[in-house]
């Protein structure tokens, strides 16, 4: 089994890789340090991880504000901090956002994940008791019709400009991991929903419309279908994976839990209800169907079996539970939420790391 003595966590102001730092400080076996190197584009936000600041940030948590575009950056602060295991959580990760502009998703999800490459070649030196983890999406398999799962085999087939910008980055690590053989597992993981996600994606943006009378915009016809996996259960697997990965392997992860997604937001308005006491009517009536993303995949349904097999992960949280945490969580952090609705978050970050 590695251990990881100097982990830098890509992206860790971001929801998953914020959670996956509290979930490594979480791990009792876990007695290394974690450098959380992240840009604080729109989608980081400093007060995802205040707890863990507090508690470990004079003992064994450091913080740095950088982009992974910057390449002499990224050498510097492999060099600084000795780094043995990367998990490369960074990225622009919001389809919509892809669509309208694609710049940023090339030059971070692709020359940011070329840079760090580089970084790990000249500073790992062939070693072999480095690991550099990426993490990446079942959108790099395309779209399924209405039966079928992806597999690790399944070929690439991206269709929007954020799964091309992945599936190249894909590339890039098992190109590194084959040619200079620098120890490297992928993870490719279905939707994600839980604490700290960003209200821009579906499940936020529902419970934050409902919870203010807005309408909840639904794509299409609706019938669009997802595979969805709390939050925690994709940290569990990525420890999984970089505990006992095979070198070169990659892994599907996924909930084995599939939604329409007309379905779920019925579901969501049912849990919000539910909790608040209240009618589901009077939330299911703020249902719109407004026009179609463009390029929008059909369907997405993952089969895990490998990781399962192989390194014995299990998905622990069910979909019930998972959303009730989830919606929980989101209405008893008003103000979290105002903080990033009205960006109040970003004075903080000029006041201690000025404008950018
Ligand atoms: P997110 O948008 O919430 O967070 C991304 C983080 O990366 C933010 O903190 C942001 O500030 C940081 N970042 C962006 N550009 C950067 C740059 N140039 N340099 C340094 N930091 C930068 O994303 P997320 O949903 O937490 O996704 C994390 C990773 O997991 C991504 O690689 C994504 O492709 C992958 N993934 C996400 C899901 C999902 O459902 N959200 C599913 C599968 C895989
Ligand atoms: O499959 C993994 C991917 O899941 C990750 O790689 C991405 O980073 C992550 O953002 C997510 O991509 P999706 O495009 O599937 O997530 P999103 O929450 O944007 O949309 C989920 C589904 O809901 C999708 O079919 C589009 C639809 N949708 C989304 C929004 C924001 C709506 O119908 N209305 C909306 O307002």
């Amino acid at each position: 089994m590695r251990a990881f003595k100097n982990m830098l966590v890509t992206g860790g102001a971001g929801f998953i890789g914020s959670n996956f730092v509290r979930y490594t400080y979480c791990q009792k076996k876990f007695e290394g340090r974690v450098i959380n190197l992240d840009k604080l584009t729109y989608a980081g936000n400093p007060l995802n991880l205040t707890d863990i600041e507090k508690e470990f940030g004079t003992k064994s948590y450091y913080f740095e504000r950088a982009d992974i575009c910057d390449s002499s950056r990224m050498r510097a602060v492999f060099k600084k901090y000795e780094i043995d295991t990367v998990v490369h959580f960074a990225a622009e990760s919001h389809v919509d956002r892809s669509i309208f502009g694609p710049e940023d998703f090339i030059n971070t999800n692709i020359i940011g994940t070329f840079n760090l490459l580089e970084a790990a070649r000249e500073l790992w030196n062939d070693r072999d008791d480095v690991l550099f983890h990426h993490v990446s999406t079942d959108e790099v398999y395309g779209s399924l019709g209405k039966t079928g799962y992806f597999f690790e085999t399944t070929p690439y087939d991206p269709t929007s400009p954020y799964s091309a910008s992945k599936a190249s980055s894909d590339h890039l690590v098992k190109a590194y991991q084959h040619t200079y053989n620098i120890p490297c597992t992928i993870s490719n993981c279905s939707n994600n929903y839980g604490p700290y996600q960003f209200p821009e994606k579906l499940i936020p943006l529902m419970i934050l419309n409902m919870v203010e009378g807005k309408q909840l915009p639904v794509y299409g016809d609706g019938k669009n279908t997802r595979d969805w996996l709390f939050v925690e259960d994709h940290c569990s697997a990525v420890w999984r994976i970089m505990e006992e990965g095979k070198s070169g392997g990659t892994y599907n992860v996924g909930g084995e839990n599939e939604w329409q997604n007309i379905t779920l937001v019925e579901r969501l308005c049912e849990m919000v209800a539910k909790i608040q006491g209240k009618d589901s009517d009077s939330y299911k009536r703020l249902i719109t169907f407004v026009k179609d993303r463009p390029g929008h995949d059909r369907r997405y349904a993952i089969n895990c079996d490998k990781v399962k097999r192989e390194l014995g992960w299990r998905q622990e949280v069910g979909f019930e539970r998972g959303i009730e945490i989830t919606v929980r969580w989101y209405l008893d952090h008003p103000e979290w939420i105002e903080s990033v609705r009205s960006g109040n978050y970003r004075k903080w970050i000029e006041k201690n790391y000025g404008k950018r």
